[in-house]
């Protein structure tokens, strides 16, 4: 049967250009095969629901909708965030050595929603975005919508500034920020050392572009010391924060839960207050409720409740990498990280993620393939493992079962 002219169905005919870029995730796709009991999945990226502070949402939901307070939380609130949450948040990062005042800080509907403003802000058409190689995939999915051109970026590597930049015009366009995340990546679980973080900065300074900082994983970190986020050792070097060009993103997501989708950017006033017009456009504020009951249990529980995370996700962490060293076949490789969710894993050259996946489905065993984190869905020959959702004894078995399907086929 043929749709009609005017059918409602062809829509999708009238949809802009930019649609085109949009793709559905493979990481959603994926999980909602994944429903069945027998499959041990390392395959998402979220934490256990068995650590969420619980209860102290709930006591925190219950003060903020009795009659005293519900006037306020269920109250339309400003842009820029609830004030007690953005004045824990100045308390927060100076403790990571990012001094800054409430007006630096603009409370968004989880990072994800920041990653879009930024785009919005910063993107027009074939516009360079430097991002690293594998890169987190929902960071593209953010930026595509505004069109981009994607090149590599390697602290490590010394491309010059000049060909960078070249590159960058012959696409049509200019280098407008690079896109990083500093502690555990997702997916590669990599953390960058202060070196390449200095290093960065300097290679940003000299293209004249924006930093954007994701730090939606700085929390947990199991072993190792801490490294100061970017925009702190800029403001070491500046002096003050209004002279910086680090957009700094952080999220209550993996530390109490991304349910509530409360996350924050911190950034000179400048960036923050284009933010705020980006959000009054978009969505007018994030949900007054939320933040409310954010601000409580944060100021309640979170160091403690921090805490408690590294010791579990830390433990499965341990249980995946000595998994790993003793099933896994020669010719196989994998990152050590020092925290996050994610190790990931290399496989013999010519071994596909996407075909490994399949076989590994039918030994109840599942992850997500490397090539969507590549800009250029290069390096098929990669996977990401998630350890935060899975028990130790589960994670031995998975990875057991994975060892067994990757020997088969070499
Ligand atoms: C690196 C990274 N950034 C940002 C996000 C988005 O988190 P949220 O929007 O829940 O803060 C995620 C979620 O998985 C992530 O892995």
């Amino acid at each position: 049967m043929s749709l009609s002219q005017n059918s409602p169905a062809r829509l999708n005919t009238l949809f802009a250009k930019r649609t085109q870029k949009m793709k559905a995730s493979e990481i959603r796709e994926l999980l909602k095969l994944l429903d069945q009991p027998d499959i041990i999945s390392f395959a998402g990226g979220i934490p256990d629901p068995a650590y969420f502070p619980r209860v102290a949402f709930e006591q925190a939901m219950l003060k903020a909708t009795s009659e005293q307070a519900a006037g306020i939380a269920l109250q339309y609130s400003t842009s820029e965030g609830y004030t007690p949450l953005r004045d824990w948040i100045v308390d927060y990062m100076g403790r990571h050595g990012v001094t800054c005042t409430r007006d630096n800080i603009l409370i968004t509907a989880g990072s994800q929603q920041a990653l879009d403003y930024l785009g919005k802000l910063f993107l027009d058409p074939n516009d360079t975005a430097l991002v690293a190689w594998p890169t987190y995939m929902g960071a593209l999915g953010a930026f595509n919508a505004y069109e981009p051109r994607y090149d590599r970026f390697d602290p490590q590597a010394n491309r010059p500034i000049e060909d960078i930049e070249a590159d960058a015009e012959a696409a049509g366009g200019r280098v407008k920020f690079v896109y990083l995340s500093s502690d555990f990546a997702n997916p590669t679980g990599v953390t960058l050392t202060e070196d390449q973080r200095r290093t960065v900065l300097k290679r940003a300074e000299a293209l004249g572009c924006a930093v954007i900082e994701d730090a939606a994983y700085q929390e947990l970190r199991y072993t190792g010391a801490e490294v100061k986020p970017m925009l702190a050792l800029e403001i070491e070097e500046k002096g003050d924060i209004e002279e910086c060009r680090t957009i700094y993103l952080g999220s209550f997501s993996k530390t109490l839960a991304p349910g509530l989708r409360v996350g924050w950017a911190v950034a000179a006033k400048p960036v923050i207050q284009q933010m705020v017009l980006t959000k009054q456009a978009a969505d007018l504020q994030t949900a007054t409720i939320n933040q409310i009951a954010v601000n409580e249990v944060a100021r309640g529980v979170f160091d403690a409740h921090v805490a408690t995370l590294r010791e579990v996700y830390g433990a499965r962490l341990n249980a995946m990498l000595a998994a790993l060293d003793r099933h896994m076949p020669e010719g196989v490789e994998w990152t050590r990280p020092e925290g996050g969710m994610f190790v990931w894993v290399t496989l013999p050259k010519g071994m596909g993620g996407a075909e490994l996946l399949v076989r590994a489905l039918e030994a109840k065993v599942a992850f997500v393939p490397g090539g969507a984190f590549y800009a250029d869905g290069s390096h098929t020959n990669t996977l990401r493992l998630n350890f935060s959702m899975s028990p130790a004894a589960k994670i031995e078995e998975g990875i057991a079962r994975l060892g067994d399907v990757i020997r088969a086929g070499m």
